[in-house]
């Protein structure tokens, strides 16, 4: 809605995926501290959100919300204290109805109260989760999460700092949730969720580690790839301010390979997605830390147009997506979704540029330039890996065919 208060995609660090209830202080203080020394808050990682299961069973007697003390013994307060001295900003978790996913108190009825006790704690950011919405006689379901958020962004709008407003509602409106809702349109929620908030998570979770933070293997990649379907059919409703999102980044889960990972992170990037890692930051590794860190990768994620990158095709075992960048350079990005490294070209006239024209084309991991006309062409990807390039017009009026040079190898 405002655009102000959220102008490119989130970047920080939630426990969710990785650790679920397994939280406490010093996870989110190692975090901060390894953020740091890692680079990762100079790159713009600057947020850290604390999910489910930081609260007590029970509001105080005045009805106020309150932290769980034996995991928060010096309290959210001080935790937020000990993260903007460093740079960061804090996020926390709360639902829309009246019990968290987890079991905690819910916000239902207590909206006000509750956006007043997250301001005095100094929380800069709210996920607002849809588990356990009471649905008022006469309402629909749809009507009912409508009101509730939109309340919370009423809230929000009279602030003079609002908070970044994480929405979880269109996740309840997913395919993947029709059979425990009634059967409401996912559109129909995506078509005011962007007036509302911040950021919206759209489908189910990316699979956690395992049961807090107890590793149980498989299946992650399959994760990341059913919410990238459902990203992909949302490009149209993202603009600056507003952003769709697929969910955590995951990096230091056993089953994914380092290519798979690169992959997460740059169809995230190439969507212009919120970048919120969810893994055990003071342990990961070199190379992990260097992918996460890209510059020009970050670069197309937080471009000043905010679009998400649209499908183009989806021929055989690759997807290629495009989308334009602020400085007038068209992003391609290629991922090979088979099992098998394999190569291919790809026509420029597909992803909307002029097959005559020569373009420098960037690759974003290695940063190495070719130049190429009519067609790029990619020899030897990786299963499951993905190709990114910027693509810029060449400064070369023209060049004979044979000094083309387009072929990249991964
Ligand atoms: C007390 C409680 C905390 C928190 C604060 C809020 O310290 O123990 O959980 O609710 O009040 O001020
Ligand atoms: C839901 C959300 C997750 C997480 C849990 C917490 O499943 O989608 O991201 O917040 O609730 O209980």
């Amino acid at each position: 809605e405002d655009p102000s208060i959220s102008p490119t995609p989130p970047m920080g660090f939630n426990n969710w995926a990785r650790f679920e209830c397994a939280l406490n202080e010093s996870l989110f203080t190692a975090t901060a501290d390894a953020m740091v020394s890692k680079g990762l808050l100079a790159a713009g990682y600057n947020r850290i959100n604390i999910d489910d299961c930081w609260f007590s069973n029970y509001r105080a007697e005045n009805g106020s919300l309150q932290w769980n003390s034996t995991l928060f013994p010096n309290g959210i307060i001080w935790l937020g204290q000990y993260l903007h001295e460093r740079g960061f900003k804090i996020g926390i978790y709360e639902d829309a109805g009246n019990m968290t996913c987890g079991g905690y108190p819910g916000s239902q009825g207590h909206e006000h109260e509750d956006a007043a006790t997250f301001v005095s704690w100094g929380i800069d950011y709210l996920k607002l989760d849809g588990c356990n919405v009471v649905i008022q006689k006469g309402r629909t379901n749809e009507e009912q999460f409508k009101a509730l958020y939109s309340l919370w962004h009423e809230i929000f709008s009279n602030m003079t700092s609002p908070l970044v407003f994480s929405q979880s509602a269109p996740a309840y409106f997913s395919p993947d949730f029709q059979t425990v809702q009634n059967n409401t349109d996912w559109y129909t929620v995506m078509d005011w969720i962007p007036t509302t908030g911040e950021l919206a998570r759209h489908s189910d979770d990316i699979k956690v580690y395992g049961t807090n933070g107890h590793w149980e293997p498989g299946g992650h990649w399959d994760s990341i790839m059913a919410n990238y379907g459902f990203e992909v059919r949302l490009a149209r409703y993202q603009k600056c301010g507003y952003y769709n999102d697929p969910d955590f980044l995951i990096v230091d889960f056993p089953d994914l390979t380092i290519e798979e990972k690169k992959s997460h992170f740059a169809l995230w990037a190439s969507f212009s997605a919120p970048l919120i890692i969810s893994s055990y930051i003071p342990d990961l590794t070199q190379e992990e830390v260097a992918y996460l860190t890209n510059k020009e990768i970050i670069a197309v994620d937080q471009d000043a147009l905010c679009l998400q990158a649209t499908l183009v095709s989806q021929d055989g075992n690759w997807d290629v997506l495009t989308k334009d960048l602020a400085n007038g350079d068209r992003l391609l990005t290629v991922l090979n979704r088979g099992e098998e490294t394999s190569s291919t070209k790809i026509s420029l006239e597909r992803v909307g540029l002029d097959p005559d024209e020569i373009y420098t084309a960037k690759d974003l991991w290695t940063g190495s330039t070719k130049t190429v006309q009519g067609t790029i062409s990619l020899r030897n990807i990786i299963s499951h890996a993905t190709a990114i390039f910027r693509l810029s017009s060449s400064s070369l009026a023209s060049t004979p065919t044979g000094m083309i040079f387009n072929t990249f190898s991964m």
